[in-house]
């Protein structure tokens, strides 16, 4: 049940790209919302906000950015920007480096005057449903000041949790992954090539981090493994890099991969993604996280039980800043009154059809917000039809096959190419 309140008052989890979309969108409507935003750091950015440090920070909060020194986007700027707000011309470049996304960012919060709404250093503890009389639910947010440690509970009538997924390292289990005596990092650590200098190292996990960080590794790396189950990457990779299938066993000083073929080496990078995490969540939220699977969720979005908590950037492979936009303008129209959500049997039978079409596909249970080729533009057109909204331009949906389909044949060299978007439906490739 959306609430019938004249104002509705709203709780942001984090001020990173998320965040930063619900406030643009929250403020756009002073009659409709009231709305705080509570963020653990002292700026905007989320994941975008590099740091050198790894651990702790200086409040002994976990180092929340994933960031290394030399990531450029794998998105051009021209898919990757927020609806209605384009990046700055970066010199005709269209990958980007992760310095002018937290720039972008940062413009965006300035841009929409969301800095004041913000509550920095303030961390989220606990969120819990509290049912009232007439059926509708408000919710009790309670925060601890990073620095003061001084707590305080606010009531609110919806929690948007905004608090990323790319935070907390999903370490393997792989025998003797514990002895292995070299430098061994997951990709959450990883900041400098530098520190691979004349080594051979392993890179297990063949997604972004793992492919990209091999890459520029092997720039000062005696030798580099790609080590994954995923099927090899027929594209040329660097000289001194080759493929192995995943790895078996670990000792003091090699690897083994799958099949047995045993290679000694010095470092291992581990790229095997991240566990989404919602420590907060009071149990009485009811949401459950198996593998890699958040339940029960309406559009990977709304939480069925209580919808008016809803969760951001839970799919995965997909254009995050343009979705974000999508959930949020729907999410919104929801509390407003403005569409309905079907019956709470309806969403979890949606959301079972999903998860079956998804096994039937030959996806793992773990691939359960997956958004791979078509998958992320169904789910667009999905969310877009709910809320009665456009869904997302021609343009960027080409220009995002594009350089998906460009990642393939080159993986090495695809982030030289720069593009512009000529209008709705058509973009241009530039020269160099
Ligand atoms: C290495 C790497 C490279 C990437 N490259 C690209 C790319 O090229 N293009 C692209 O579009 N996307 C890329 N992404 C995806 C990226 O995660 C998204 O673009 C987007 O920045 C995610 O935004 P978010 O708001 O969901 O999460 P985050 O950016 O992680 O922000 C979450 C915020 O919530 C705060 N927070 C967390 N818990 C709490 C709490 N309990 N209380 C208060 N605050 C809290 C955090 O401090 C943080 O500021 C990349 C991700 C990684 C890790
Ligand atoms: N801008 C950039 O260039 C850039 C660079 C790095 C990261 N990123 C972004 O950062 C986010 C996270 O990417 P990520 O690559 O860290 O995580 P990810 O996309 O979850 O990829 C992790 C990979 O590791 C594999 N894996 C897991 N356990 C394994 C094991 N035991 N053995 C072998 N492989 C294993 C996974 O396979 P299964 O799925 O089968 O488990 C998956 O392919 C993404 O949004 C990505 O786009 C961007």
């Amino acid at each position: 049940m959306a609430p019938s309140k004249s104002r509705i008052k709203v709780a942001v989890i984090g001020a990173g790209a998320a965040g930063l979309c619900a406030g643009r969108h929250l403020i756009a409507e002073p009659n409709q919302f009231q709305f705080d935003i509570y963020e653990q750091q002292d700026d905007v950015g989320g994941t975008w906000r590099y740091s050198t440090h790894i651990g702790q920070d200086q409040y002994g909060l976990p180092v929340h950015s994933s960031m290394y020194k030399n990531l450029r986007t794998n998105l051009p700027k021209e898919v990757m920007a927020y609806p209605g707000f384009p990046f700055e011309e970066c010199e005709g470049r269209s990958f980007l480096h992760h310095t002018e996304v937290l720039k972008y960012l940062q413009d965006y919060a300035k841009h929409y005057g969301l800095y004041e709404y913000i509550k920095f250093h303030k961390l989220v503890e606990n969120i819990r449903p509290l049912k009232q009389e007439d059926g509708s639910v408000e919710w009790a947010v309670s925060i601890s000041d990073v620095v003061t440690k001084e707590k305080e509970t606010y009531i609110y009538d919806a929690v948007m949790v905004c608090n990323g997924h790319y935070s907390v390292p999903y370490m393997p289990e792989i025998e003797g992954l514990n002895d292995f005596k070299g430098h061994m990092i997951h990709s959450h650590d990883y900041r400098d090539p530098q520190d691979f200098k004349d080594l051979k190292v392993v890179v297990l996990g063949a997604g972004a981090s793992g492919i990209d960080i091999a890459i520029e590794v092997s720039k000062v790396a005696k030798e580099v493994i790609l080590s994954h189950n995923t099927p090899p990457k027929t594209c040329p990779l660097p000289e001194n890099t080759r493929q192995e299938k995943g790895i078996e066993s670990i000792g003091e000083a090699s690897v083994t991969f799958i099949g047995g073929k045993k290679y000694e080496c010095d470092a291992m990078i581990i790229c095997t993604g991240y566990l989404y995490y919602y420590p907060f969540l009071d149990p009485s939220c009811n949401v459950k996280i198996g593998d890699q699977h958040i339940s029960p969720l309406y559009l990977h979005t709304f939480l069925i039980d209580y919808p008016t908590l809803g969760i951001w950037a839970v799919p995965k492979l997909i254009v995050p800043f343009p979705i974000y936009d999508q959930q949020t303008k729907v999410f919104l129209k929801f509390l407003k009154g403005q569409i309905q959500l079907p019956s709470p049997e309806e969403m979890r039978a949606e959301m079972e059809k999903d998860f079956t079409c998804r096994l039937e596909a030959g996806f793992k249970p773990r691939h359960a917000h997956l958004m791979p080729g078509e998958w992320q533009w169904e789910f667009d057109d999905a969310l877009s039809k709910l809320g009665r909204i456009d869904p997302l331009p021609p343009v960027v949906r080409n220009l995002f096959r594009h350089v998906h389909h460009l990642r393939t044949l080159d993986v090495v060299h695809y982030k030289d190419t720069n593009y512009n978007l000529i209008d709705n439906e058509t973009f241009k490739q530039v020269d160099n």
